[in-house]
């Protein structure tokens, strides 16, 4: 294929690259940085460049130019997935985010998704002086959350807080997607967050059917695990989805599910098209969960660890959190007012980048980018991770630095933070971007107004991630102690 676009050269030129071997391609020359191997090929390639992982063609597409060019201004010729075998499993082709089916009846999907996502979470809070539910549900989770970190931290000292913040996060995304909260200690509950992290284990970027698709037929434990772990979250989903099916009370909404229903019943009563069926009413649930909760919870599972690192940052955050809003429970509205925790934010998602890449795409015609020739089916990597550390838009990339996106008078910079790649663009951008910046900041804030966090003493960190879809910290302990006993809040 790669020989084959190559010697179209003569009329129509295709996009240079490393030369592969034979059945692996250049797999083995990614190493275990595969977006840091991509950024030093695109110093001897240029911003778009072709590889081959296994037996398959991938370009790679790098710099903030190509980046928008391929996901904004020929948008709808990248808006495709590749037909990758993990991606296979998930919801038997039917997913949102990774079906190979991209056209009409996707865009109908992704719009009744992010319609009942938008119903839900701007829905009114059931009890409290939340603004809406989501934030309701948020400040529930962090004040567990926060209850938590400090009995870890008297029984053990130091404590590593992935589970805890796993926890919560899912808890979030159960309250939104069924309406209902689990205790941390609940069988079923800690069942699914396990067999969610056995999910994204198994399936980020090591399985090698991906890449030489005969070996999908081989009865491998890698190969086929994720398919396993997969059957038995969506069983759980299914269950709770039917259950909803079988209460739905179109004056009554409670979650999601409810609003998903409520989308896809009244477009069938009103126009009698094309809805989604049950099933892909599960699917996109699935889908909502399964982005919902790896994602935000690495997101804080990195930030904790940059506080230990520079507890100078973390100092600033709680001196700009207790000058301006005081022991009030934090709001989603607060935001604009805390400009320096937002940079802060916005430094984590830069820094860590820890999404390198956007979930893969694929060319849905034959097009052509920066003049190179690029067929319809080509599988497509778009560097996030190289656009966030690139020197010509940051200042020292390497540098954790929030006040990089202040300007003179301590306002928050929007068009720097909008040059942060990490939620992707375009018809394919993340659909919970604001669920996601509203339940981080939320997390962020109501923890620092009442801990202080510490490295344990003598303790090194190390901020190297471990590469996966999503790239996490390796594992680190930390102590949390309340900072006076009147900040333990009732939220
Ligand atoms: C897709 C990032 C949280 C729902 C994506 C993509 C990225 C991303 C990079 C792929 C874009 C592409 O392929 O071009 C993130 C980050 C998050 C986050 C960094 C948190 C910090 C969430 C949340 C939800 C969500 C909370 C839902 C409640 C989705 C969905 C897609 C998606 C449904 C698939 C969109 C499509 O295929 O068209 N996200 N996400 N994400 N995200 Fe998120």
């Amino acid at each position: 294929f790669v020989r084959a676009l190559r010697s179209k050269g003569r009329k129509q030129l295709s996009p240079p690259g490393p030369w592969s071997f034979p059945i692996i391609g250049n797999l083995l020359q990614l190493g275990d940085h595969p977006y840091l191997t991509l950024m030093e090929m695109r110093k001897k390639y240029g911003d778009v460049f072709l590889l081959k992982l296994g037996t398959v063609p991938v370009l790679v597409v790098n710099g903030m130019e190509m980046v928008k060019q391929v996901l904004l201004k020929d948008g709808e010729h990248f808006a495709g997935r590749p037909n990758m075998h993990t991606f296979s499993f998930l919801a038997e082709g039917k997913s949102l985010s990774f079906s190979v089916n991209y056209g009409e009846s996707w865009k109908l999907h992704k719009k009744i998704a992010s319609k009942a996502l938008r119903t839900l979470s701007n829905a009114e809070a059931k009890s409290s002086t939340c603004s809406c539910l989501l934030e309701e549900h948020v400040t529930e989770e962090v004040s567990e959350l926060v209850t938590v970190f400090v009995e870890l931290s008297s029984k053990n000292g130091g404590f590593d807080p992935r589970n805890a913040i796993t926890c919560a996060v899912a808890n979030v995304v159960c309250a939104l997607c069924f309406g209902k909260r689990y205790d941390h200690s609940d069988e079923e509950f800690l069942k699914i967050v396990k067999t969610n992290d056995d999910l994204l284990k198994a399936s980020s970027a090591a399985n090698p059917a991906d890449f030489i698709p005969c070996l999908r037929y081989l009865p491998l434990q890698i190969i086929n695990a994720p398919q396993e772990f997969y059957r038995a979250l969506n069983g759980f989903i299914a269950l709770h989805v039917q259950d909803h099916l079988a209460t739905y009370d179109k004056d009554h909404i409670r979650d999601i599910t409810d609003a998903l229903i409520n989308v896809c019943h009244s477009k069938y009563a009103a126009t009698k098209t094309d809805t989604l069926n049950d099933s892909e009413i599960i699917s996109t649930v699935n889908d909502l969960f399964g982005a919902g909760f790896e994602t935000v919870s690495t997101c804080l599972y990195w930030s904790f660890l940059y506080l230990i690192h520079y507890p100078e940052i973390q100092a600033k955050i709680q001196e700009e959190i207790d000058g301006n809003i005081g022991l009030k429970p934090p709001r989603f509205e607060d935001r604009k007012i805390l400009p320096y925790t937002e940079a802060f934010i916005s430094e984590v998602f830069r820094h860590a980048s820890f999404l390198p890449f956007t979930i893969p795409h694929c060319t849905t015609a034959d097009t052509t980018l920066n003049g190179y020739f690029i067929p319809r089916k080509t599988c497509t990597f778009i560097n996030m991770y190289q656009v966030n550390h690139d020197e010509t838009i940051w200042d020292n990339p390497s540098l954790f630095r929030p006040d990089r996106f202040l300007n003179e008078n301590r306002e928050l910079n929007k068009s720097l933070v909008e040059k942060v790649l990490i939620f992707g663009m375009g018809i394919r951008k993340c659909l919970g971007e604001d669920v996601a910046r509203n339940e981080i900041f939320i997390f962020i804030t109501a923890v620092l107004q009442q801990l202080k966090l510490k490295k344990c003493p003598r303790a090194k960190l190390d901020l190297t991630p471990t590469y996966g879809l999503v790239m996490r910290p390796k594992p680190y302990q930390l102590q949390a102690e309340l900072r006076s006993s009147g900040r333990f809040l009732t939220q």
